[in-house]
């Protein structure tokens, strides 16, 4: 799956740039808030507006902290998936995916490049999407850290032998040459935010990322 992050839009013309990635498969929407992350972007009221026109289901990462308290929103503004970071979880990430779920979104947590998978094998149980930075969160345009690779594979590993159901994304300086590796580790899900919106023709871009990671 395809999932063109909105990132690097221009924000000045979100509805026409919501349209360009109709081929998309997700659109992920990047949710800062200075404070989990140096850069703040958009919250409640512009994913509820781009909820309205876009013609893909949501994915919004959440990069803030108390994600908590905020995440079940996102959930009832329609967003398909939504997904908390571990690091910012005070409390059991678990209890996260449980109001996610209730709210009828799909469930993800998210790992910055240095946090081990491992601490959170057991509390995967409970999410349906697993966000694998590939970049330190904050920006967008940032090259892909390959040495990330080893925990897709491992989750890769966990879904593949029935340990965990999951949908594994990764985030983060993906383009048409490092999408292969991480196909190749095994993600499903491929979030771009330049590759696609830094194009001229966000659906070749979306089409050609596609039979990259299919290759
Ligand atoms: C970074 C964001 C990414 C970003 C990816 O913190 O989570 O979604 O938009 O942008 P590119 O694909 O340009 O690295
Ligand atoms: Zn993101």
């Amino acid at each position: 799956m395809i999932a063109p992050s909105l990132l690097s839009a221009d924000f000045a013309r979100l509805a026409d740039e919501v349209a360009r990635v109709a081929d998309a498969d997700w659109l992920h929407v990047d949710v800062m808030d200075a404070h989990f992350v140096p850069n703040l972007t958009l919250g409640g009221p512009v994913v509820e507006a781009i909820a309205r026109v876009s013609p893909v289901p949501l994915d919004c990462h959440l990069m803030i902290e108390a994600p908590e308290r905020w995440a079940p929103g996102y959930a009832e503004l329609g967003a398909r998936n939504v997904t908390v970071h571990a690091e910012a979880c005070t409390g059991d990430p678990r209890d996260v995916a449980r109001d996610l779920r209730a709210a009828g979104a799909l469930a993800g947590l998210a790992i910055k490049p240095g946090t081990p998978l491992e601490r959170y094998e057991d509390v995967l149980r409970d999410f349906d999407t697993l966000l694998v930075m590939t970049v330190e969160p904050g920006f967008g345009g940032q090259a892909f850290i390959a040495e990330v690779l080893p925990k897709v594979r491992r989750a890769r590993e966990l879904v593949d032998t029935g340990h965990l159901t999951l949908l594994v994304e990764v985030d983060g300086g993906v383009n048409a040459d490092t999408i292969e590796q991480a196909a190749e580790a095994g993600a499903d899900v491929f979030v771009a935010g330049s590759a696609v919106y830094g194009a001229d023709d966000p659906a070749r871009a979306i089409a050609a990322l596609r039979a990259r990671a299919t290759a």
